[in-house]
């Protein structure tokens, strides 16, 4: 099902724990060659030290803050010129502060420059190179909360939804160019994004965590099975389809040179 070279290198951000480390992981033993990014080069080293050792492939740690312009241009250059790399899985994110009316508004902005500049600015870099060569991947680890606002605070699930919007936009102009696009929706995981966030994750209840591994092992196979989203933890794939189905329903009707007719007055003119 894959349109990808089984060993096209793949650049992993956020890869110094959590979500990412677990692909790179995942990656790294179905072949692939890794560039891993974070800000933490310790952790990074030591994955990838782990990764040559077990799998035996080729793995570049790139150090980088993705919310620094100038850190951030290192890893774009990266993605423009590496003709090696034909995967990219926009996976570092942070949550958001909480409530808007409390959150900082520094944090609020640093957030959006992490889990939405970001991965539109690495696939702006990659997505050229891509299309030209006719292969690739490209994944984005969105969250349920793009389809769940309500049950979170702040703007952590706009950016969220964010993802989730671009990757469909993305589908539409990639076509059937041979370039893959997939968003990721994990529900909570048990990584330390919520530890990082100020919340303890042993006060949720134990049925709506997964471990980290089985939401990749999920993403992967959600992936293999050629889904552009993934929703590792929802038990009939059926209940998406006909959500984006009852969406899709309304397209023809979104647009139109008269207003609805609930929108006219019913007062007669010369009343
Ligand atoms: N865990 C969940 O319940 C959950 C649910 C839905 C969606 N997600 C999404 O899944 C993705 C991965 O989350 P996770 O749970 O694995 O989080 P995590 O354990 O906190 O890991 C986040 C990763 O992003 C990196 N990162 C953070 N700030 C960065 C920055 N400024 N520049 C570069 N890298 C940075 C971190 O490394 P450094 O600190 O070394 O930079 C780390 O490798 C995120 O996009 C998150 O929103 C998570």
């Amino acid at each position: 099902m894959s349109s990808t070279a089984p060993f096209d290198t793949a650049l992993v951000t956020g890869a110094s724990t959590g979500i990412g480390a677990t692909y790179a992981d995942r990656l790294a033993a179905r072949g692939h060659d890794l560039v891993l990014v974070a800000r933490n080069k310790t952790q990074l080293e030591s994955l990838a030290a782990r990764l040559r050792r077990e799998h035996g492939v080729k793995v570049d740690v790139l150090a980088a803050d993705l919310t620094s312009p100038a850190e951030r241009a290192q890893v774009e250059q990266r993605l423009r010129d590496d003709d090696a790399i034909g995967w990219l899985v926009n996976n570092a994110g942070m949550s958001g502060g909480g409530a808007v009316a409390t959150a900082p508004i520094d944090t609020v902005e640093n957030m959006l420059q992490l889990n939405v500049i970001a991965p539109s600015r690495l696939t702006s870099a990659i997505l050229p190179r891509l299309l030209a060569r006719g292969r690739g991947s490209i994944v984005y680890l969105a969250s349920v909360l793009a389809l769940a606002p309500e049950q979170s605070l702040g703007a952590y699930a706009a950016s969220k939804s964010y993802l989730l919007t671009y990757a469909l936009s993305l589908l539409k102009e990639v076509g059937d160019g041979g370039v893959r696009v997939q968003a990721v929706l994990p529900g909570i995981t048990r990584t330390d994004l919520w530890a990082r966030g100020g919340n303890d994750l042993n006060a949720i209840p134990a049925h709506t965590v997964m471990e980290v591994a089985e939401l990749v092992d999920a993403a992967l196979a959600g992936y293999d099975l050629g889904e552009t989203v993934t929703i590792p933890s929802l038990p009939d794939i059926e209940d998406w389809n006909r959500y984006n189905a009852a969406r899709l329903l309304l397209a023809p009707n979104l647009s139109h040179n008269v207003a609805a007719d609930r929108y006219k007055s019913d007062i007669p003119e010369d009343a």
